[in-house]
């Protein structure tokens, strides 16, 4: 009977769930607005605002880095936790922009954070990537590998931008969101479904990295190009199915969530997949408008900013999904 025993999983079978126990964002201080950006590129305040529904976005300041961003969030989330550095057991960054070629962003706030040992490694899944290092932290707990995990989206995008291509200069902003997601008696992250197809890579890419026309990037000419209306129309019928695929899979209907935090990239995008939920606008957390697409942050910030502001309440269902780069795309659905 003994022997037997020892052959079982080591697991807590009061634990093997994982739930969000704490939020936390950061925005950089410099804010660029529409018309700002009017007095460089050949735009204007009504196209951005009529076609994107974005205002204004936050741009880090010289010398302010993807990991600073990640650090403030993170240290905001631990606080809302009430967990300390010596509780984290594992860090998980998703970024598109990391501060260095290596060490990770994640090693890199591990330090700063005076946390030592656990895993920490970085995601990238571009917009997608919140969601993508969610899953990988969920299954982490599930398997009773990690009892405490940091998960962090970051993003300094605006160094990936030429500011002089209308086209994606007047979209994106920089930012970070962080959760603490701990082992749970109860059910918190009720599932995540992630997916991929690298045959639309050339739609949304920066065509240039390591391994890959690094000239490019040590002159800093690797910037975002984006076939916006092919990559729209892809985003709306893509985050339309998985919205199907994660209800079908908790035998759920539209009317049993509650809110709606998805990717930050196009208000017209939000309105879409409301539409197809049938949930009028007031339960999508919509945070276009303050902060444009902030990629992998813009799911945090969007959750933090609404658990904060008393929208989202504990025993709330949540559905988050978000489409990127990849393209990939995923989504988790949360009871807070
Ligand atoms: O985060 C990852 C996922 N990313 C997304 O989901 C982004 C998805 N795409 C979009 O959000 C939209 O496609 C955009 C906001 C990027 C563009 O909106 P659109 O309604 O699809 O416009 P369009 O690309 O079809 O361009 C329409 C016109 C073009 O002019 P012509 O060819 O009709 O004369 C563009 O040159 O708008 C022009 N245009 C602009 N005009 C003023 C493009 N960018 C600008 C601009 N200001 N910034």
């Amino acid at each position: 009977m003994q022997a037997e025993q020892n052959w079982l999983p080591r697991c807590d079978p009061l634990s093997l769930y994982s739930r969000i126990v704490g939020t936390g964002g950061y925005l950089p201080e410099n804010i660029v607005t529409n018309s700002d950006l009017e007095k460089t590129v050949n735009t204007s305040d009504t196209w951005i605002r009529e076609r994107t529904g974005i205002e204004q976005r936050h741009i880090a300041a010289d010398g302010e880095n993807t990991v600073d961003l990640a650090e403030n969030a993170a240290r905001k989330a631990m606080q809302a936790a009430g967990v300390l550095a010596a509780d984290i057991d594992l860090i998980i960054v998703a970024t598109t922009t990391a501060d260095q070629v290596f060490p990770s962003t994640a090693c890199l706030l591990q330090s700063r954070l005076d946390i030592h040992g656990c895993p920490a490694f970085d995601v990238q899944a571009v917009c997608t990537g919140f969601v993508y290092a969610l899953a990988v932290a969920d299954k982490f707990i599930k398997t009773d590998t990690s009892k405490c995990a940091l998960v962090i989206g970051a993003e300094t995008f605006s160094r990936i931008i030429d500011w002089s291509d209308r086209n994606t200069c007047v979209l994106f902003g920089d930012g970070a969101g962080a959760v603490v997601v701990k082992a749970d008696s109860s059910p918190g992250i009720l599932s995540t479904h992630l997916h991929a197809d690298g045959d639309y890579a050339n739609l949304l890419h920066v065509p240039s990295g390591v391994s890959s026309n690094y000239a490019a990037v040590q002159q800093g000419r690797a910037f975002v190009e984006m076939s916006g209306s092919d990559v729209f129309k892809m985003a709306v019928k893509t985050l339309g199915r998985i919205v199907d695929e994660t209800l079908q899979a908790n035998g759920l209907e539209y009317s049993d969530i509650d809110w709606l935090v998805p990717h930050q990239a196009n208000t017209r995008i939000l309105a879409a997949t409301a539409k197809k939920l049938k949930m009028p606008m007031s339960k999508v957390i919509n945070t276009v408008a303050k902060h444009g697409n902030t990629s992998a942050a813009s799911i945090p910030l969007a959750l933090d900013l609404a658990i904060r502001s008393n929208q989202i309440k504990a025993g709330d269902t949540l559905l988050l999904e978000g489409f990127g780069g990849g393209f990939t795309w995923g989504s988790a659905l949360v009871n807070y």
